[in-house]
């Protein structure tokens, strides 16, 4: 849009590029759609979930749930503070962690769960909070995909004690690469600002000698985000109800177009959630699929990718099932059947084409090819 272009342009006129005024705009930008307290920018998700984590008091020898079903920075962001990520399997249905299965996870070392938003549905954070809490286990919410997801009118990242947002540029509002973390608690949300810039003591507006140089009291990061970012992140903001609007309106004229064709099972929007549809995720050829044939409805779903390459369709699998990276199969000793749930998403999953952009001739295009596909 060409007033993005010029809100970036006034940016660089001004010369205050980083940390700056933008960026403050477009944090209070995002409490207020969020309903949050408090709204930290940084530099991306994977850096917001590794200052979450720290804020949250984990380190070495902690263990983290995690779904096995998810982007790897979700357990990457683990790693880097030495503990474990502890992997846990997913609902085949809304691909969302299992809360059941949560429970069966968590050990006297567990210090945090991490409920990812995955794809832009809410997972159960209230269920997960009733185990989390008795045994004060902290809750991160990776609300990467979880913009404009609700439940019961709550919008995602704000149910734990914190959640966090990407803006890369697969998400909905994007910054090219950007994050944002949303917390409710006063003295998270200073260490959190304090962590982002090297550890510098966080000066209050108004107050000491801005000549001065800051204390650094704290080990910290330089995680900030620029205000050119926040300058795009703002002018997407300003457009945030139309953009769910219309992301929502794709996904139920897909939903539509594709309710007869039973090779594909279209995303479900449980009773009390509002999808944001970061992706469009279907399961491919779900009537076939068993406990043991995951890898040829692989092939068969990459021939069907193929197909939609050749005709200039972009797809993507839905996401990774983490436990089978090299990293942490070989470091924690895990194989497919360990999540069988994960594993069957990852290999049988396709993300179709939704974007706000998307012309009635190129969503037509897409459902035409999709149906004149032979098998
Ligand atoms: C579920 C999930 N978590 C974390 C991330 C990391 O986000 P970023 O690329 O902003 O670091 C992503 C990005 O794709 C994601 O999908």
């Amino acid at each position: 849009m060409p007033e993005d272009i010029e809100s970036v342009e006034e940016v660089i006129r001004t010369g205050w590029v980083v940390q700056g005024p933008k960026v403050r705009e477009f944090e209070s930008m995002w409490s207020e759609f969020t309903g949050s307290k408090h709204a930290i920018a940084v530099s991306s998700c994977t850096t917001a979930l590794h200052l979450a984590l720290i804020a949250a008091g984990i380190k070495r020898g902690d263990e983290v749930i995690v779904p096995s079903f998810t982007w790897i920075a979700t357990a990457n962001a683990v790693e880097y503070t030495g503990a474990k990520p502890v992997f846990c399997d997913i609902d085949p249905d809304t691909y969302n962690i299992n809360p059941e299965k949560v429970e069966q996870r968590v050990t006297e070392k567990t210090r945090a769960i991490m409920p990812v938003h995955l794809f832009g549905l809410q997972a159960d954070v209230d269920k997960i909070n009733g185990i989390a809490e008795a045994k004060g286990i902290k809750i991160i919410e990776d609300a990467a995909c979880g913009f404009g997801a609700y439940k019961s009118g709550v919008h995602s990242g704000l149910k734990g004690d914190f959640g966090c947002f990407s803006f890369h540029p697969r998400k909905a509002i994007t910054t090219g690469e950007g994050g944002m973390i949303v917390t409710q608690n006063d003295d998270d949300a200073a260490l959190l600002r304090s962590l982002r810039d090297h550890g510098a003591e966080v000066k209050v507006e108004g107050k000491g000698k801005p000549y001065l140089l800051p204390d650094f009291k704290i080990l910290g990061y330089n995680y900030r985000l620029t205000d050119i970012q926040a300058a795009l992140g703002i002018m997407q903001m300003k457009r945030a109800g139309e953009i769910i609007k219309k992301r929502r309106e794709l996904a139920s004229r897909y939903d539509e177009a594709l309710k007869a064709d039973r090779r594909l099972v279209v995303p479900i929007c449980p009773d009390g959630y509002e999808h944001g549809y970061q992706s469009y995720v279907c399961l491919f050829r779900p009537e076939e699929i068993n406990s043991g044939n995951a890898d040829e409805i692989n092939i068969q779903r990459n021939e069907f990718m193929q197909y939609l390459s050749d005709n200039g369709i972009a797809t993507r699998p839905g996401t990774h099932a983490v436990h089978l990276q090299e990293y942490y199969s070989t470091k924690y000793n895990l194989k497919p059947e360990d999540f069988r749930n994960s594993y069957i998403a990852e290999k049988c999953t396709l993300a179709l084409p939704l974007f706000p952009g998307m012309t009635d001739n190129e969503f037509n295009y897409v459902v035409d090819k999709i149906k004149r596909y032979k098998t």
